[in-house]
């Protein structure tokens, strides 16, 4: 069948889902998910999300130019969906959600404690692209969970991270298959 220009996206899932956590000026944080997201460079390590730009989270990296992409996993996912949800400015839904704030180790925008990894980016560059804004931090630190990555292999069944099917559908990995 043919897709309509509104669905196609639909079709490019499921996509991994992660928690964006910045800070204002006043120091105020903020925390919302986001699926438009990937790695786009090694060297330097550089990573790139598509935002509405009405969004908070945009407004508070183009103050504070940082932020922070943590990895949120199955047991989060009803405070990501609260998270979601549209406070006003100015208003935290790290607190409203009853997540924790971190202190980060290179940005001003916090972490999340609950999730699995972290990386602190700084904003690298923008790009307007239709209705959304490319968003690429260039990450200057990242963590993970100690029992993920064991001897540097991510054990992906282990951390369950969220991947986004559509609206409040997600998905967890099932099993893992090899190329031969
Ligand atoms: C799983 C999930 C993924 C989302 N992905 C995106 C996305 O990639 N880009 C976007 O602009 N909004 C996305 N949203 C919507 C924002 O998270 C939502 O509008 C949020 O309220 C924005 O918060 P903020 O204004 O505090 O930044 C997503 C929502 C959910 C639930």
């Amino acid at each position: 069948m043919e897709l309509s220009l509104n669905q196609w996206y639909k079709v490019l899932a499921p996509r991994p889902v992660v928690l964006i956590s910045t800070v204002n000026l006043k120091g105020v944080s903020n925390a919302a998910p986001f699926s438009f997201v990937m790695p786009c460079s090694t060297e330097p390590p550089l990573v790139i999300f598509a935002s509405d730009p009405d969004h908070h989270t945009v407004k508070n990296i183009l103050e504070t130019k940082d932020f922070v992409v943590n990895i949120p996993d199955r047991e989060i996912l009803k405070e990501l969906w609260i998270c979601a949800k549209d406070f006003p400015a100015g208003v935290s839904e790290i607190k409203k959600a009853g997540l924790t704030e971190e202190k980060s180790t290179k940005v001003k925008s916090p972490g999340i404690k609950e999730c699995l990894a972290h990386f602190e980016c700084k904003l690298f560059k923008k790009y307007l692209a239709g209705d959304h804004l490319l968003i690429v931090g260039k990450i200057l630190q990242a963590y993970v969970r100690d029992e993920y990555f064991p001897g540097g292999k991510y054990l992906i069944t282990r951390a369950n991270p969220l991947m986004h099917i559509g609206g409040n559908e997600f998905g967890l990995l099932g099993k893992v298959i090899k190329a031969k």
